[in-house]
């Protein structure tokens, strides 16, 4: 059991977490996903439920076990995960979207097993609905904290993505550190509010990282800052 000053408990909060890598299918036996391992995600929401928040995790795939008192809805497609997100979105008070959601998706879904037939394949692919731009256009109250995988100018994309996704924070990574983004379990962060830099984080844990970016999201919460 931990303790925590008032502003940093997150009790009778409810929070959402997304987490893990989208599956995008192109038959029923082949997808296109991406490395995500649910760490980050599933790091946050046990860190939530710590500080006494309920908390729910909609997992796409992911190699995370769920760890007990976690309320788990499992989905694969960014659609999937769009439908999950919004049935609960009213009754929660803090969305964080960790979850690597495909921004594309093949335009048709084959209803059995693709042959083989030419040297060449080009699969179509259209894009997926911006789950988290769709939670900043219909935010009613929810303090809502996005993520922002980057290779460069990580603070002009990440405050960009910021505005136009109407987050109340972003966390940002440089994937191409070491110690950094997917398949790794650490990773180094800044975050950023509206006013710009928030915090540096130094190379952590994602369980460090998790518990101090819900210090943060306390904090700014129990100061009314959004
Ligand atoms: N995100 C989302 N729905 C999508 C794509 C992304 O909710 N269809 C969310 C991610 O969960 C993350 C944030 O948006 O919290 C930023 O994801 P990222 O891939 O960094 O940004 P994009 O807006 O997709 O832009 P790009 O990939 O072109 O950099
Ligand atoms: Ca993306």
């Amino acid at each position: 059991e931990q303790w925590f000053t008032q502003s940093q408990s997150l009790a009778g909060k409810r929070v959402l977490v997304t987490a893990g890598g989208t599956i995008e299918r192109l038959d029923p036996v082949r997808y296109l996903t991406n490395d995500s391992s649910g760490l980050m995600g599933f790091a946050i929401a046990e860190a939530a439920l710590n500080r006494g928040a309920d908390v729910t995790v909609v997992a796409a795939k992911t190699a995370m076990q769920p760890g007990a008192g976690l309320n788990v809805v499992r989905v694969e497609s960014a659609e999937e995960m769009l439908q999950a997100v919004l049935e609960r979105y009213a009754a929660t008070d803090i969305v964080i979207k960790a979850a690597a959601v495909a921004d594309y998706r093949p335009t048709t879904v084959a209803a059995s097993k693709i042959k083989k037939t030419g040297e060449h394949l080009t699969l179509e692919l259209e894009r997926t609905t911006d789950i988290l731009k769709t939670l900043g256009e219909q935010k009613s109250g929810q303090f809502l904290v996005g993520f922002a995988a980057e290779t460069d100018n990580v603070k002009a994309y990440a405050m960009d993505k910021l505005q136009r996704k109407n987050c109340d924070l972003v966390v940002a990574n440089d994937i191409t550190r070491e110690g950094a983004g997917f398949n790794v379990d650490t990773n180094i962060v800044d975050v950023y509010g509206s006013e710009g830099l928030v915090a540096t984080l130094p190379l952590l844990s994602k369980r460090e990282v998790a518990d101090q970016l819900l210090t943060l999201v306390a904090n700014r919460m129990a100061s009314g800052e959004t």
